[in-house]
């Protein structure tokens, strides 16, 4: 498997393929990968002659220092995994921090039409301005055909799909389906970190989205929410941060409910000090 550690190996490697009419796929990554990612990288090798999966702990999207931290860092590990899906048609690139910020690390300050205002963006000042300041000079480097995000950052996923509409970038999106353990906790690269207890309780949040979809069946937004935040206040160990049903196109919450818009809800948890994230179609 090839690993470049610069983006000028990596650029020269791309240009390679362009000239060979080559379609390259796309999964940028922290790390710490898991399966979640890995079914990025198998979905995008359906699709392309090669994958280009970095890893790169961006520090600008994080707005807690203490999280950046502790963000758990395992290229061996990553690697390996990466082998097992294949050798010769992944590229993974492991850029220094000048190669995506040269000698100021900050963020570009983005507009998304609105999108970054709520949940993530509201509870994480600055998150996404990382996010679209990262994906946006790695897609300058990657040049891919196609990239894959997963849909339980779902937010990021519409905030990057707005950016390639407002920067006229030429890469196609492709969202996919949240990669779930056994027990239902969405995959995470934080799961890692959670104690016993607290991952023996997580899986409860896919849970209360599961019961929030069916209520929502019958119930108002409003009345879905008060039952779902009187579930996490009867909880032992999950704190809630905030759950939300929102239209997914514009990511503002429902006031009242219509049949000719799709929605989801939306949900960020505490366990002990992990924050952890989920979301669920709900019509
Ligand atoms: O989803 C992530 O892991 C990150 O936000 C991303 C897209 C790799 C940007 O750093």
């Amino acid at each position: 498997m090839k690993v470049f550690n610069n983006k000028n190996q990596l650029s020269n490697c791309v240009d390679k393929f362009k000239t060979n009419s080559k379609a390259i796929g796309f999964v940028p990554t922290m790390g710490a990968l898991h399966n979640g990612h890995l079914s990025l990288v198998e979905k995008g090798l359906l699709e392309n002659d090669f994958i280009v999966v970095s890893i790169f702990v961006n520090p600008t999207q994080f707005n807690n220092k203490e999280d950046l931290e502790r963000y758990p860092r395992t290229v061996n590990r990553d690697l390996a995994l990466l082998e097992t899906v294949s050798k010769s048609k992944i590229i993974v690139f492991i850029p220094s921090i000048e190669d995506i910020y040269e000698d100021k690390v900050s963020s570009e300050a983005f507009a998304f039409d609105g999108l970054e205002h709520e949940m993530e963006g509201a509870f994480r000042p600055g998150h996404f301005d990382g996010v679209g300041t990262v994906v946006k000079r790695l897609l300058e480097i990657v040049r891919p055909d196609n990239a894959y995000f997963g849909e339980k950052d779902f937010q990021q996923l519409q905030i990057i799909k707005k950016m390639i509409e407002l920067h006229k970038l030429t890469t196609k999106i492709v969202g996919c389906a949240i990669y779930r353990a056994d027990d239902g906790l969405a995959m995470s690269s934080r799961n890692e970190r959670l104690k016993p207890n607290y991952r023996k309780a997580a899986p409860f949040i896919y849970k209360t989205l599961k019961d929030a979809k069916k209520k929502f069946g019958t119930d108002s937004a409003k009345e879905v929410t008060e039952w779902v935040e009187n579930q996490f206040k009867k909880h032992e160990l999950l704190e809630l941060e905030y759950f939300l049903i929102a239209d997914i196109k514009t990511l503002k919450p429902v006031k009242r409910k219509s049949t000719k818009k799709t929605y989801r809800a939306f949900i960020a948890a505490y366990a002990d000090d992990i924050r952890l994230i989920d979301n669920i179609a709900l019509n």
